[in-house]
């Protein structure tokens, strides 16, 4: 049963310098259970991808062609790409969710982790607030941070690189996409 759907997807950057094509009828499936990688050099496409199946590109960005199918996991298919943008939001982080490449500029750095591991279960009112607490407790246990008390209420530059990145996929497993 396939979870993910592209089908020849072309989007495209313009510019100062005019448009300019940045992928290229790009079609693959992702099944329920299956994990696809995306291998390609620098610059070749793997981010915007990403970034197009979660409704994130840039505004200087276009979409030339193609189609994307989401099934969210009440089992209803989705055209990603004729959504409203609020109905769109409400599987951003609940049913999709990306980890960010760089912590630096994804997370943001005047909310406390805490605050942030549990922001998209408050957005989409998944449990309480002591529930949200204790799952995010969890999740950082799960991607081995030792010190949980002290992550939890500091802020993400007083974090180690390494820190940062594992609180980014904590945050993307929260609302268990
Ligand atoms: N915001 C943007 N504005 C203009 N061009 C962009 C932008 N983001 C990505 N691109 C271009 O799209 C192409 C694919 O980039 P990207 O998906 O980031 O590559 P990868 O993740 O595989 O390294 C590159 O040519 C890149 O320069
Ligand atoms: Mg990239």
């Amino acid at each position: 049963m396939p979870v993910l759907e592209i089908d020849d997807l072309s989007v495209s950057f313009s510019g100062r310098s005019g448009k300019h094509i940045a992928l290229k009828s790009v079609s693959f499936s992702v099944n329920k259970g299956e994990i696809v990688a995306i291998v390609g050099e620098s610059g070749s496409g793997k981010s915007v991808t990403s970034l197009t199946a979660m409704g994130l590109l840039a505004n200087s960005a276009a979409i030339e062609r193609g189609s994307i199918h989401f099934h969210s996991r009440h089992g209803q298919r989705h055209d990603l790409l004729n959504m409203k943008e609020d109905d769109r939001r409400q599987l951003r982080g609940r049913d999709m969710a990306m980890i960010f490449q760089e912590p630096m500029t994804s997370l943001n750095p005047v909310l406390k982790v805490g605050d942030q591991l549990t922001e998209a279960l408050r957005d989409h009112q998944l449990c309480d607030a002591a529930t949200a607490d204790k799952k995010a407790r969890e999740l950082l246990r799960k991607v081995r941070i030792a010190d949980v008390d002290r992550v939890m209420k500091s802020y993400p530059a007083s974090l180690s690189g390494g820190m940062r990145q594992r609180v980014m996929i904590a945050q993307a497993l929260v609302c268990e996409p």
